[in-house]
């Protein structure tokens, strides 16, 4: 199966958010990504239930929740009722990350544990078999288009060895910082979902931008 890219509509212009989801529909991404921000977890606040509504009318492709708030039990049911297909939750905002986890798939969602970049692959050892998506974060959370930290790519191996035996459909999503120059090494990498926001809303032809972080890894291999 060839990666998935998952744009972020942080980067879009909520203005026009219907047009913006309109380019995503008739482009090559597989999934929206829809990041939340409380101002408590991160230092920056982004929208919420009504735009995640909103977004999921206009879209034809899966939404891919990124919560980046503290104790998101609260909200799990509220964002799969907004739409959410896949919830990504932050390891160091879930004291019970197993019950969390648990509540996300009772809802008939797709559970995702999002690290921060300090955050080691190692903490997964004993939930790996019971998430279907790790969000590895490449930037400090809490922003669009930062720079991309290089430390990921050691971090994208260690966690595909963990997820061999254990888990070998998982989905390792990169977040943060990914653009056309290091999308193939992501991919080569092991990463098998790209996130990307800046690059691709910031691009004059935003269409070709995704299409081109769809089809990185084979222009790099040719
Ligand atoms: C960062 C968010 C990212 C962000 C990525 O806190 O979780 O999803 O939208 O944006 P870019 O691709 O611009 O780094
Ligand atoms: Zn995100």
């Amino acid at each position: 199966m060839s990666h998935l890219i998952a744009p972020s509509i942080l980067s879009a212009d909520f203005a026009n958010l219907q047009r913006d989801l309109e380019m995503i529909n008739k482009s090559e991404a597989d999934w929206v990504h829809v990041d939340i921000m409380d101002g408590m977890f991160v230092p920056n606040i982004s929208f919420g239930f009504p735009v995640v509504h909103a977004a999921n009318k206009h879209s034809t492709k899966p939404l891919d929740v990124h919560l980046m708030i503290v104790d998101p039990d609260r909200y799990l049911k509220a964002f799969k009722d907004a739409g959410a297909a896949n919830i990504t939750v932050h390891i160091e905002a879930c004291t019970h990350l197993h019950r969390t986890i648990q509540t996300i798939r009772d809802l008939g969602c797709s559970a995702g544990v999002a690290l921060n970049p300090h955050t080691p692959v190692a903490a997964l050892e004993d939930i790996i078999a019971d998430i279907d998506l790790v969000a590895l974060m490449s930037v400090n959370p809490g922003f669009g288009g930062q720079k991309f930290i290089h430390n990921t790519y050691k971090k994208i191996k260690e966690l595909k060895k963990l997820a061999e035996y254990n888990n070998p459909g998982l989905f390792i999503e990169i977040d943060g910082g990914v653009d056309i120059t290091n999308a193939a090494k992501l991919v080569d990498a092991g990463a098998n979902v790209l996130v990307a926001g800046n690059s691709v809303f910031s691009s004059p032809n935003q269409l070709s931008a995704v299409a081109g972080l769809k089809h990185a890894h084979l222009m790099h291999k040719a």
